[in-house]
């Protein structure tokens, strides 16, 4: 029912648990309390460790090749006086995400210095500073708040001094322009920075390039089978061979297209590899390279319950970069118990990803085609509507912004 990934008991697994127990409605309510208790203790009393690489993916497959070009990379001599920096870039749902993840866990113990991961949201409409993220690393490496300079040129170079006496890794995710990237270079001494881009950043020099191509056709299968475990063997080999084949290399739509079958059994490889066909020729808004992807998130939006979808689509205008359950409910109108199911779906069929402390983010291309499915099905006085809602929501939470200014709906 679970599959290892959220950090406490989904709501539906207590009430399938109390159900399966035939409990009295005074145990069961007692049961689902206490479950609950349980994951607001860990979502409130874990705190998350700052620039902390995030997990690893369980079944990570292929990139041989780049792995080996990283490991390369890590041994490589620096040109006199700088640092190595390696720039992986490729499109949305490539894999870059996931594969500096595994390089940076695979190379830890290069790095006794220690490993640093910071998401610069380059995609985003509201990219981190160069200072935020400078102030966010330098904490992380033990700079307590009131030494951290105010300028950003200062914070620059406290880092690289920090880095140059030291062997460290910074992994860059979701790095947006080159100017965004360069105060966080570092300079002379063994430390390294690995960039992940959507775009070129043609601008960088001294900077060693891969680029990140589609899965071959057997790891692609090789990624599907591994996700659908045991029921791969109940399907056609023919017909996992072309959903594959459909998702064209893209690790993103294999990975939500094979959780869609794993999370209804019922549903046979060949229906849904009909189904991608038939779905491609209405969704042709997304850009080729983007097809694929928005054709797999398809497949799993239509068969969400309608509370799931509505939550879904209208979590695209919320501005922050991530959300808890509390905020989902507003958004979506429901009560908080609802929103939790509808999240824990939503990560279970990959459309949302599981961070720290209780808190959900959108893959920068699932928030697009939430933001897409929220403008065709909603009216523009919904739509007005629940900014409205989200802006009320979070001005009471601390916040200060405008959710028109920055969603642009
Ligand atoms: N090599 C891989 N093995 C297994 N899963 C992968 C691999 N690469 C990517 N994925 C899956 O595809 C999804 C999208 O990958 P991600 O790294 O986020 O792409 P990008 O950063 O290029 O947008 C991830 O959530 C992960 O589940
Ligand atoms: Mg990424």
């Amino acid at each position: 029912m679970e599959r290892g990934r959220s950090k406490g008991p989904q709501h539906r697994t207590v009430t399938a648990l109390a159900d399966a127990l035939a409990l009295e409605e005074d145990a069961r309510e007692q049961l689902v309390e206490l479950a609950r208790d349980g994951r607001l203790r860990d979502h409130w009393t874990r705190r998350a460790g700052l620039c902390e690489l995030p997990r690893l993916v369980d079944d990570f497959t292929g990139r041989a090749a780049e792995l080996a070009w990283v490991s390369e990379l890590v041994y490589a001599d620096s040109a006199p006086g700088a640092g190595v920096v390696g720039l992986i870039t490729g499109s949305g749902g490539m894999g870059k995400t996931t594969l500096a993840i595994r390089v940076a866990h695979v190379l830890r113990p290069n790095f006794p210095g220690g490993v640093f991961f910071l998401d610069l949201y380059g995609m985003s409409s509201n990219p981190a500073t160069a200072a935020d993220a400078l102030r966010l690393v330098l904490r992380a490496l033990g700079v307590a708040d009131e030494q951290i300079p105010p300028d950003v040129a200062e914070r620059a170079s406290v880092y690289r001094s920090l880095l140059r006496d030291r062997r460290a890794l910074v992994v860059l995710d979701n790095a947006g322009s080159e100017e965004q990237v360069r105060p966080l270079l570092p300079g002379e001494g063994a430390s390294q920075v690995l960039i992940t881009a959507r775009r070129l950043l043609a601008g960088l020099e001294g900077v060693r390039r891969l680029g990140l191509e589609p899965l071959s056709l057997p790891e692609a299968m090789q990624l599907l089978t591994g996700i659908l475990g045991q029921r791969a063997a109940t399907d056609e080999e023919s017909a996992l061979n072309q959903l594959a084949g459909l998702c064209e290399g893209m690790p993103l739509a294999l990975r939500i297209i094979g959780n869609r079958l794993v999370s209804r059994p019922g549903w046979q490889a060949a229906k849904l590899a009909a189904r991608l066909v038939d779905e491609e020729h209405r969704l042709d808004q997304f850009r080729a390279g983007d097809l694929k992807i928005a054709t797999a998130f398809w497949m799993s939006y239509d068969q969400l319950a309608d509370a799931a979808r509505r939550v879904f689509r209208r979590l695209a205008v919320v501005p922050g970069r991530d959300y808890d359950a509390a905020l989902a409910a507003v958004v979506g109108e429901v009560p908080v118990e609802v929103a939790w199911d509808a999240l824990d779906e939503l990560v279970d069929l990959g459309l949302l990803l599981d961070g720290d402390a209780g808190r959900y983010r959108f893959h920068d291309l699932v928030r697009l085609f939430a933001r897409t499915r929220l403008v065709e099905e909603e009216s523009p006085a919904e739509r007005e509507a629940l900014a409205a809602r989200v802006a009320a929501w979070r001005a009471a939470d601390g916040h200060d912004d405008s959710v028109v200014a920055r969603t642009g709906l």
